[in-house]
C-alpha cells in the first residue's frame, strides 16, 4: 500500500459529476465572453481542417487530372487553388493558436481564483477541521487536484470540443462524398474498435496490477527509509533486502505484462488503419473504374478516413482525464463547503477613557485603556473596562461527542492573578486554555470574561485581549525581528528588542549571524527548541495583553536559563491575569492559586503552602513521589 497521504491517480471517480460540473461552470462564468470567443476559434480551427481536405477534390479533378499528358498546362488556376488551400490551413493554425491562448488565460485565472478561495476559506475554518484532516490531504487539494483541473481546462475540454466537431464534420463530408464508402469505413472502424477493446481491456487489467505493485514497492521503500535506524539497530538489513527483492520482482512481472499488451496495441492500431485505408482505396478504385466516383472524390475521401479515427481516440482519452479532474474539483469544492468557524459574537473591544467619576467612554484614539462595548437588544450600549477577569462555571467539554475531557471545571482568575495548572499528560490542561480563546466552543454562560459570556465576544477581539505561548511553538519564515513583531504588527524595533530582553532571548539573538535580521526558515529548524520558546515568549511580551496564557512555555528551556528569564517573566506577568501550565513545579510556586488536574477534574486547589499542607497529589508531585509528565 502507498504511504498515508499519498494518492494514486486515476483511482478516484467523481461522485456527483453534474453538480461539480455546474459549480465549475459558475467559476468560469466571469469568462463568458472569452469562452465564446474561444469556442468560435475552436470551430474555425476544426472547420479549416475539414474544409482543407475537401480542397483535394477540385484540385485533383479540375487541375491535376486534366493536366495529365498536357505539354504546357496553364498553372495559374492551380496555383490559385493551392494558395487558397494554404490560406485555409493558415486560418486553422491561427485559430488553434488563439483559442489555446484564450483557454490558457481562462484556466490560469480560474485556478488562481480557486486557490485564493480555498486559502481564504481555510483561514476561516475552525481548529476542529485541522484536527480531522491531515496536512498531506489538504496540500494535495492545492497541488494534485489543481493540476488535474489545469490539464482539463487548458487541454481536455477544448480538445474534446474540437474533436467532436471534427468527427461530426468529417463524417458529414464523407457522407456527402460517398455514402457507400462511408458505410464501409464505419464497418471497418467497428471491427477495429472491437479488437482494441479486447486487447485494451486485458491491458487495463495489467496496468491496474502494475499500479498496485508500484504502490507496494514505494510504500516499502518509504517505510524502510523512515525506519532506517531501527533496521540498523536490530540488524535487519538482509531480511529487508530479501523482502524488497520479492516485491520488486512482482512489479517487474506486472510491468512486463502491462506493456506487452500496451506495446502491441499501438502498432496493431496503426497497421489496421493502413489495412482499412488500403481496402477503402481499393473499393474506391473499383467504383471509379465503373464510373461511380471520380478520382478527386477518392483523394479527399481517403484523406478524411485518416482524420476520422484520430479524434475518436482523442475523445476517449480526454474523457478519462476529465473524469479525473472532476474528481479533483469535487474535493476542492468539498473544502470550500466546509462550515467556517461560526462567530455570533457582537461584543467588541474598543479604546476607552475614564472621566473623574469613573464612567467609561469610547475613544477613537489609543488611550491605554480598553473596554468591552456591549450593545443590548433595547438599543442601549454599555461599556465594561477590560480587566482580565476570567471565570469558569461548571464547564464540561469533550472534543468528540460522548467522550468528555473536562468534567465540571469551575474556577476564577481575578485581574492580575496568576493561576497555575499542574497534572499529568492528558489531564486536560491545554484543553482549558483552548476554551478560553474559543478554539473550541462551550455552551452559553459557562465561561465569563470581565463578566461577559465569552460566546458573545467577537472572536477576533477576544483573542486580541489574550496572548498565548503555545505548547508547540511555531515560527514563520522571516527574520527574528519579524517573528517577534508577529505579536503586534505595529510594534517598533525598539519594542521588539525590549521584549526579547524581557524573555532573555536577546543574548542568543545577538550571537546569531545577522542578529535580529537572521532569517528563520522551515519553522525554525536552525534554532534549538528552547531558543524557539524564548522567541515565542518575546512575541507574547510584545503583544502586551491583559491576559497571558503560557502552556509549558519553558518546558524545553534548561533550568539555568529558566532561572535567568524568571525575572523577565515576573515583569511580563505583572498586572496581568496569567494562566500558566508548567512542567516544573518551581515555576508555579508563587501562583495565587494552583489547580491540580487529574482526568479532566480539578482534584486539589489552593496556594503552594495550602497544597503542601494538604499532603495530597500536589505534595506527592512536589516532593518527587510522583513523576510529572
Ligand atoms: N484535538 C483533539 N481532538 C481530540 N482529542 C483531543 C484533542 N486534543 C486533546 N485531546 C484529548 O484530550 C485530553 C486532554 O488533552 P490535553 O488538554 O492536551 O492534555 P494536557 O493536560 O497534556 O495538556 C487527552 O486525552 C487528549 O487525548
Ligand atoms: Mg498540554
Amino acid at each position: 500500500m502507498p504511504g498515508p497521504g499519498r494518492r494514486q491517480h486515476g483511482g478516484f471517480k467523481p461522485q456527483n459529476t453534474g453538480k461539480t460540473l455546474g459549480r465549475l461552470i459558475k467559476y468560469l462564468s466571469c469568462y463568458r465572453l472569452q469562452l465564446i470567443t474561444a469556442a468560435i476559434f475552436i470551430l474555425i480551427s476544426a472547420a479549416a481542417n475539414v474544409v482543407g481536405i475537401y480542397f483535394l477534390k477540385p484540385i485533383i479533378n479540375n487541375y491535376i487530372v486534366p493536366f495529365i499528358g498536357q505539354k504546357n498546362p496553364d498553372l495559374s488556376g492551380f496555383i490559385k487553388m493551392v494558395m487558397l488551400l494554404c490560406l485555409v490551413y493558415l486560418t486553422g493554425v491561427s485559430g488553434t493558436y488563439i483559442y489555446n491562448r484564450i483557454m490558457l488565460n481562462i484556466s490560469t485565472g480560474t485556478l488562481k481564483k480557486l486557490r485564493v478561495d480555498m486559502f481564504t476559506h481555510m483561514q476561516s475554518l475552525p481548529i476542529k477541521f485541522f484536527d480531522t484532516h491531515t496536512h498531506g490531504e489538504l496540500m494535495s487539494r492545492f497541488t494534485n487536484d489543481i493540476d488535474t483541473l489545469r490539464e482539463m481546462l487548458s487541454h481536455g475540454i477544448p480538445n474534446l470540443f474540437q474533436s467532436s466537431i471534427t468527427v461530426t464534420g468529417v463524417f458529414l463530408m464523407m457522407l456527402i462524398l460517398s455514402p457507400l464508402l462511408t458505410i464501409l469505413v464505419i464497418f471497418m472502424l467497428f471491427l477495429m474498435f472491437l479488437t482494441v477493446r479486447k486487447i485494451g481491456g486485458k491491458s487495463a487489467m495489467y496496468f491496474k496490477k502494475q499500479q498496485e505493485e508500484i504502490g507496494k514497492v514505494n510504500g516499502y521503500i518509504e517505510e524502510m527509509i523512515e525506519g532506517q535506524k531501527v533496521v540498523k539497530v536490530f540488524n535487519h538489513e538482509n531480511t529487508v533486502k530479501e523482502r524488497f527483492e520479492e516485491l520488486n520482482e512482482q512489479l517487474r512481472q506486472a510491468s512486463t505484462s502491462a506493456h506487452t499488451f500496451a506495446g502491441i496495441l499501438m502498432p496493431i492500431m496503426g497497421n489496421l488503419s493502413y489495412v482499412q485505408y488500403a481496402i477503402t482505396a481499393a473499393a474506391g478504385a473499383v467504383m471509379a473504374v465503373n464510373g461511380l466516383i471520380d478520382l478527386g472524390t477518392i483523394g479527399s475521401f481517403l484523406q478524411y478516413t485518416r482524420s476520422f479515427s484520430q479524434p475518436i481516440t482523442q475523445i476517449s482519452q480526454q474523457m478519462n482525464s476529465i473524469l479525473n479532474a472532476l474528481a479533483g474539483a469535487e474535493r476542492i469544492f468539498q473544502l470550500l463547503d466546509t462550515e467556517p468557524e461560526s462567530d455570533n459574537g457582537y461584543v467588541e473591544l474598543v479604546y476607552a477613557s475614564k472621566d473623574e467619576n469613573g464612567n467609561i467612554k469610547e475613544s477613537d484614539t489609543p488611550t491605554g485603556i480598553w473596554a468591552w462595548k456591549h450593545p443590548h437588544s433595547d438599543g442601549t450600549v454599555t461599556y465594561t473596562e477590560l480587566n482580565g477577569d476570567v471565570r469558569f462555571e461548571d464547564v464540561t467539554f469533550g472534543y468528540e461527542e460522548n467522550k468528555t475531557v473536562l468534567k465540571g471545571i469551575s474556577l476564577y482568575a481575578k485581574p492580575g492573578q496568576k493561576i497555575a495548572f499542574v497534572g499529568s499528560t492528558g489531564a486536560g490542561k491545554t484543553t482549558i486554555t483552548n476554551l478560553i480563546n474559543r478554539f473550541y466552543d462551550v455552551p452559553d454562560g459557562k465561561i465569563r470574561y470581565d463578566g461577559i459570556n465569552i460566546n458573545k465576544i467577537k472572536k477576533a477581539d477576544l483573542r486580541r485581549s489574550l496572548a498565548m505561548v503555545l505548547q508547540d511553538t511555531h515560527l514563520f519564515t522571516g527574520t527574528v525581528m519579524d517573528n517577534i513583531r508577529y505579536g503586534r504588527l505595529d510594534a517598533t524595533d525598539e519594542e521588539c528588542i525590549e521584549a526579547a530582553k524581557l524573555a532573555n532571548a536577546h543574548s542568543f539573538i545577538k550571537h546569531l549571524p545577522q542578529g535580529y535580521n537572521t532569517i528563520i526558515h522551515a519553522d525554525g529548524s536552525n534554532l534549538s527548541q528552547g531558543q524557539k520558546q524564548l522567541l515565542a515568549i518575546a512575541r507574547a511580551a510584545v503583544a502586551n495583553p491583559p491576559v497571558l496564557i503560557l502552556d509549558e512555555a519553558t518546558s524545553s528551556i534548561d533550568t539555568r536559563t529558566e532561572a535567568l528569564i524568571e525575572k523577565g517573566m515576573d515583569t511580563l506577568m505583572e498586572g496581568r491575569t496569567v494562566f500558566v501550565i508548567a512542567h516544573r513545579l518551581s515555576t508555579v510556586r508563587n501562583a495565587n492559586a494552583i489547580m491540580v488536574l487529574e482526568n479532566g477534574e480539578i482534584i486539589e486547589r489552593g496556594t503552594h503552602d495550602d497544597l503542601i499542607a494538604l499532603k495530597g497529589k500536589y505534595y506527592q508531585l512536589y516532593t518527587g513521589m510522583l513523576e510529572l509528565s
